[in-house]
Formats: structure tokens, sequence, C-alpha cells
């Protein structure tokens, strides 16, 4: 039964709380995960292979391109109610950190703030030279444009290949060693070092919940397994809180 006595009680008692989401927490809203099925004109190109540092020196106008379009595709969605509970979540419980693998703005289109982006947010730019940022409307359609020092723009997002921005996973490694409550929502944890924060969580005495439909490699790590998508199950968890304040007032 979900959410359990367990997770129930930790909530009300304001534990200390972190949540890791993936692709899942958005494929409701219509974007495409990374290890899904994909149904569309890339479908032919493995998503896994377009973000890569290797892809964008071998091909990097392909490499735009396919940017271009999941940023025109991601501009088409909306937040749904997965993300909308994580943010109400977040107005409930004072000590909360939302750290996520996601590069759609999603949950702070929702109202989470303070995200920790491991991987940086697609609606930015920088340089591949020299690092400056640049804004994504100078160059709407454009093919692969240039910054003044030569280099080629590239999404601000990390890609394999590279190393995560210092202070998000670092802080995010702190949050996660001391977290009571650890909910891992919507990723196949098969990406690191942000596959490594919910064991992390769990070996520094967390209790570790998985959303889900499928099983991953948290799985076997798990308190609590949701084997629901995303949208529903976090609804029924803020109906089920809701009714628990009746309930002590
Ligand atoms: P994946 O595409 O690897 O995994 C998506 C996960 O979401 C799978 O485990 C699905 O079972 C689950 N899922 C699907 N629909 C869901 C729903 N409605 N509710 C809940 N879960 C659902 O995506 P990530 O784990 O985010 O990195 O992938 C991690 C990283 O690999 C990405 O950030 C990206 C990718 O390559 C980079 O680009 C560096």
């Amino acid at each position: 039964m979900f959410p359990t006595k367990q997770l129930k009680e930790l909530l009300r008692k304001q534990a200390r709380t972190v949540v890791l989401t993936g692709a899942g927490i958005s494929a409701e809203s219509g974007v495409p995960t990374f290890r899904g099925n994909q149904d569309s004109l890339w479908s032919k190109f493995d998503p896994r292979e377009l973000a890569s540092i290797d892809a964008f020196m071998a091909k990097p106008g392909l490499v735009w391109e396919w940017y271009l379009w999941r940023r025109k595709l991601i501009g088409g969605t909306v937040p749904n109610a997965g993300h909308e509970v994580l943010a109400k979540l977040q107005k409930l419980l004072p000590d909360f950190t939302l750290v996520t693998q996601n590069v759609d703005n999603l949950h702070q289109r929702a109202g989470s703030e303070h995200v920790i982006e491991l991987h940086g947010n697609i609606h930015r730019n920088k340089c591949f030279d020299c690092g400056k940022a640049m804004d994504v409307d100078e160059f709407g359609s454009e093919q692969l444009p240039r910054c003044n020092c030569g280099g080629m723009i590239r999404p601000d997002v990390v890609w394999f290949g590279e190393m995560l921005p210092e202070r998000e996973i670092a802080a995010a490694i702190d949050k996660s060693r001391r977290a009571e409550l650890f909910l891992c929502i919507g990723t196949s944890a098969e990406v690191y070092p942000a596959a490594d924060l919910p064991v992390l969580a769990k070996r520094s005495g967390a209790y570790l919940v998985e959303i889900n439909p499928e099983e991953t490699q948290i799985s076997a790590h798990a308190d609590e397994i949701c084997r629901v998508n995303s949208g529903p199950a976090l609804t029924d968890l803020w109906q089920d809180m809701n009714s628990m304040t009746e309930v002590h007032h």
C-alpha cells in the first residue's frame, strides 16, 4: 500500500527530505524519456548518443538541431500533477531539497524553488570554448551559432563524458547524506553520479522510497516502492497527507 504508515509518519514529522527526479516525472507532460521508446522524427537516433560530447565533436550541427527540437517540444509542455505536488511539498517541509537530472525547467515552472539541476538547463546556452553564457532567444532556430570568440554555441547541459557542475553535485551529496527521507522518482538510475545519491542516503540512514512504474537498480535498496506513474502516485500521497492534517486539526 502506498503511501505506507512509515512514509506518512516521516512526512508528518517534517523529516529532512531529498527528492531526486529523472525524465519519468516529465513523461506525463509529454517530454520523451531517454531510455523509453521514442516516437518522433528523431526516433532513428539514440538520445543517449546525441547527448554526448563525442556526438557534438563529431556532428555539432546535428546535436544542435536535436536540442532545438527538444527545446521547442519542451516549450510546448506544461508541468503535470507530479511537478505540482513536489512544489507544494516544498512549502510544507522546512528542510526539503529537490535534485533533478532533468533539463526541462518544468519543476521551476510548477513553482519549485532552489532546484539543484545536476545536468544543467536546456533553456540556457553557453560557448563551447570560452564558456560565456548566451541567451537562447539570440539564436532562435539558427544553425549552430558561434560566439564572438569563434567557439560553437551549445546548450548549457551536461553531456556524457563531462563533469557535473561542482557546486550542485556537492550540495546534492551533502543533502543526501543528511536526509531522513529520500524519494527517488522517475529515474532509471543508470547515470552516475546522480544514481549514487539514493544509495548514499539509504546508507546514511534515510528511508528510501522509489516511485517508478518499472524496476530499477534502486529498487533493491528501497524501503518502499510505488509502481505507479509519478503524477497519480504523488497526487495520492498529497491527498493522504491532507486527510492526515484534517484528522489532526
Ligand atoms: P531515463 O529515460 O533513463 O529513465 C526514465 C525512467 O522514468 C524509467 O525508469 C521509467 O521507468 C520511468 N518512467 C517513465 N514514465 C514514468 C512516469 N509517468 N512516472 C514515473 N516514472 C516514469 O531517464 P533518466 O533516469 O532521467 O543525462 O536518465 C538520466 C540521464 O540520462 C538524463 O539526465 C540524461 C540521460 O542521458 C544526460 O543527458 C547527461
